[in-house]
């Protein structure tokens, strides 16, 4: 498929799972970010191994296999999920990149009946909690002065599994 001629707004994004040779572009992108959570290679190698890092490429040469343009990392123990970080490349926000992450981790953890799906975000990241909440995560609590840099409460998020049903206890 060849895309050259084809507008900057509509150049295909191919989400995919993270391979350990796209750790040097997830660092670049996260560097750049400051509003992402800063982590090492081998925290995200770890990640990537454990098979819960996407990333969002664009197809800039002619083909897919382009340019990486975002990732979400996610952590997974048992049937809970938390997703730890994510970023889109700051000139190609605003594209739904961000959207195609967020159904793909969505996807996954629906399909592994996941019971839960969870984050924590800096309060005044209004970009980050309306994504969020657009994809069914519902603000719960809150951890007050928990970041630093600025010092800032942490807003939780979380949504259930739509599998999981409230078994009224016998006698109650
Ligand atoms: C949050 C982020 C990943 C969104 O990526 P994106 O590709 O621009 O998002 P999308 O284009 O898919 O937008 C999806 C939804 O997010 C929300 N959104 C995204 N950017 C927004 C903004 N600047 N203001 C308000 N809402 C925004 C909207 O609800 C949007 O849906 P809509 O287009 O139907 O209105 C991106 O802004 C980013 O990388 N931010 C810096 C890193 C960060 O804050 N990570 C979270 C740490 S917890």
């Amino acid at each position: 498929m060849t895309v050259t001629s084809l507008p900057e707004s509509t150049i295909p994004v191919a989400i995919r799972k993270a391979a350990p040779e796209d750790v040097p572009s997830i660092l670049a992108i996260e560097r750049a970010t400051n509003a992402a959570a800063h982590w090492t290679a081998e925290q995200y190698q770890g990640r990537v191994q454990a098979g819960y890092c996407w990333v969002a490429e664009l197809a800039l040469a002619g083909e897919l296999g382009g340019e990486i343009c975002g990732f979400l990392c996610a952590h997974v123990v048992a049937d809970e999920w938390e997703i730890e970080n994510i970023a889109v490349v700051e000139t190609r926000r605003h594209r739904s990149i961000g959207g195609k992450l967020m159904e793909a981790l969505i996807g996954e953890w629906k399909q592994c009946a996941g019971a839960v799906l969870l984050l924590e975000v800096r309060e005044s990241n209004v970009a980050a909690r309306a994504l969020y909440a657009k994809y069914g995560l519902r603000e719960v609590s809150r951890r007050p002065r928990y970041y630093d840099h600025p010092p800032e409460d942490a807003v939780l998020y979380r949504r259930e599994g739509s599998d999981r049903t409230v078994v009224p206890l016998a006698g109650v």
